[in-house]
């Protein structure tokens, strides 16, 4: 790219490439790995709280005025009144990482009131930089990303993640999945959302969809799926997804079809509506927020337990 980047972009970059040093290092040494359950099958380990770490330190060093909201550590680093918030997945695909298999990556994005401003999606395995600025077009490395072109659900290639938390509701993925497998040409579920949404920016996947995801897995692949072209929004095709725990993608045409397949799931109410699905409990955005902020307290109430990746394939098996 010739245009010079936004000098916030360029510290999130900075900041992508700390944490993927820690995580390059702690993967050739899974063996040591330190790993605790947030809850049944979601895991977090040491180094996801050192990438946390080293990213907030990076960002806040340039611009100490700035919130922080972040997978680990919540709202607890970073101004708490400002209108710039960073938003901070360290290790996106911790139970891929866990077990090496190569897909996780560092997301951050800037939210300026709301609205994401930049975004950095890196995958340190491949030493493969996403990136966007708002108004200036989604990058991998110095290429230009386009969404696909392709028009027909029949032949268009479809992300999604699985749920995998106790007490998510299976029931209603699999009716999901069952709709949208028979209409398109394949489904993918690598395991690392953030990465998920750069496939739809770079034209890898023409469509993607997910429930249960947060807003750090969201935030910076939204960035660069708009920037490349794309479309964002939740089942009903609104743009009320970060908080909302339900998100579909993918370039304009497969975008408009997957809404068409997914709305009658959606758990977004609209004031003066009724949901869709009278047995799915549904979920304001307030309450939404609020089990996200919850959720990083959960791992300090646990020991940290030293485990081999011996130990862990039998578990995480059933996941996936
Ligand atoms: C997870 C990954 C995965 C998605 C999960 C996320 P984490 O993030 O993005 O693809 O299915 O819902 O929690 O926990 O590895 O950062
Ligand atoms: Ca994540
Ligand atoms: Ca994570």
């Amino acid at each position: 790219m010739s245009q010079a980047l936004h000098p916030m972009l360029n510290i999130a970059i900075k900041a992508a490439r700390a944490a993927g040093a820690i995580i390059n290092r702690a993967s050739l040494d899974l063996d040591l790995l330190k790993v605790n359950t947030k809850s049944p099958n979601d895991f977090v380990t040491e180094v996801d709280q050192a990438a946390e770490q080293a990213i907030i330190e990076v960002l806040l060093t340039a611009y100490p005025g700035h919130g922080i909201l972040a997978e680990e550590s919540g709202r607890a680093h970073g101004a708490k009144d400002s209108d710039y918030t960073w938003i901070i997945d360290p290790l996106d695909g911790t139970t891929n990482f866990i077990h090496g298999f190569p897909v996780y990556a560092v997301s951050i994005a800037l939210a300026f009131r709301g609205q994401v401003q930049q975004a950095v999606v890196y995958d340190p395995t491949r030493n493969d930089m996403f990136f966007a600025s708002k108004g200036r077009g989604a990058f991998l490395n110095d290429k230009r990303l386009r969404v696909s072109k392709r028009i027909r659900m029949a032949e268009s290639l479809v992300g999604t993640g699985f749920p995998f938390r106790k007490g998510d509701n299976f029931k209603r993925y699999v009716q999901m999945f069952e709709a949208v497998m028979q209409n398109c040409a394949g489904l993918r579920r690598p395991g690392a959302a953030a990465l998920d949404l750069c496939y739809v920016a770079a034209g890898y996947y023409d469509g993607f969809f997910e429930t249960g995801l947060n807003p750090w897995d969201i935030a910076a692949g939204s960035l660069l799926i708009t920037e490349a072209g794309g479309l964002i929004g939740n089942f009903t095709g609104e743009a009320d997804y970060l908080y909302q725990r339900e998100v579909v993608a993918g370039n304009p045409k497969i975008y408009g079809q997957l809404v068409q397949i997914l709305s009658p799931y959606t758990r977004v109410i609209k004031s003066g509506h009724e949901a869709h699905h009278a047995d799915v409990p549904a979920v304001t955005p307030e309450a939404a927020l609020a089990a996200t902020l919850a959720q990083p307290e959960a791992p300090k109430k646990k020991l940290p337990v030293r485990i081999r990746r011996a130990d862990i394939g039998g578990k995480d098996d059933a996941a996936f």
